[in-house]
């Protein structure tokens, strides 16, 4: 299993980004931002190493592993803003900590259904981690057929000068899933596209969301019987 840790973005990235935003006069502290990005992004590594070391432990005891790969990805300056606009908040420190939860992000892709749930589980029952948050798309899919389980846990991070809690969002889906939602959001951000082939496609995915939700379920059956 992989996990791909992206670059952090750097000081001069913040501010550069903050500058083409022309919200830059609201963010009284631009240090204060550098600091939640630097902390968020500890905050991913350590949920990023605790999913290394489950799976790590899943392979040498059952010999699975339940996380094909991982991603782990930081927001940018450009998305937190258009999120704070969408929840008519301006850019404020307060507004960031209190009302964003995924400045980290991993994404965890696992092989088989069961190993969503499994993962879950086995990380928010650890001690230092706590769940804040939970929407849960594979019981209750979006219209569109978009599975997966979205969480956001805290946890602490350790500094020179002290320790914080801090939030990462963990998105965990199947391959399958994951296939699904990579080609649903190109249809989704694709503007040339023909608005006759948009609905065509769209009816075609959500039908293909639910075949493929059937498929993993019985390709999880075979797995099980031969374990
Ligand atoms: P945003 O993060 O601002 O979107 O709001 P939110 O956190 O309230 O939304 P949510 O928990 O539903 O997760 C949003 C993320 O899930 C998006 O950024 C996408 O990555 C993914 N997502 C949600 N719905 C869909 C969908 O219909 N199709 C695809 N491809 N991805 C989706
Ligand atoms: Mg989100």
């Amino acid at each position: 299993m992989i996990l791909e840790r992206n670059n952090f973005l750097n000081v001069k990235q913040i501010e550069q980004q903050l500058k083409q935003s022309q919200q830059k006069s609201r963010i009284d502290d631009f240090k204060a931002l550098v600091k939640i990005f630097q902390l968020c992004h500890s905050g991913a590594n350590e949920i990023g190493t605790k999913l290394e070391n489950l799976d790590d432990e899943y392979s040498m005891n059952y010999d699975h592993n339940p996380i094909h790969h991982m991603e782990e990805r930081m927001k940018s300056i450009g998305s937190l803003i258009g999120k704070l606009d969408r929840k008519g908040l301006d850019l404020t420190i307060e507004n960031v900590r209190n009302h964003i939860y995924d400045i980290a992000g991993i994404r965890v892709i696992t092989n088989y259904i069961d190993d969503i749930y499994r993962i879950e589980e086995a990380l928010i029952d650890q001690s230092d981690v706590t769940l804040i948050r939970r929407k849960d798309y594979i019981k209750n899919p979006k219209p569109s057929g978009y599975r997966s389980l979205h969480i956001v846990v805290s946890i602490p991070v350790f500094q020179s000068t002290g320790v914080e809690d801090v939030p990462v969002e963990v998105q965990i889906r199947t391959i399958g899933m994951d296939m699904w939602a990579s080609l649903e959001h190109k249809l989704r951000y694709k503007t040339n596209v023909d608005p006759k082939k948009v609905k065509e496609h769209t009816g075609n995915l959500q039908k293909y969301a639910t075949e493929l939700y059937d498929i993993e379920s019985r390709m999880q059956e075979i797995f099980k019987d031969l374990q």
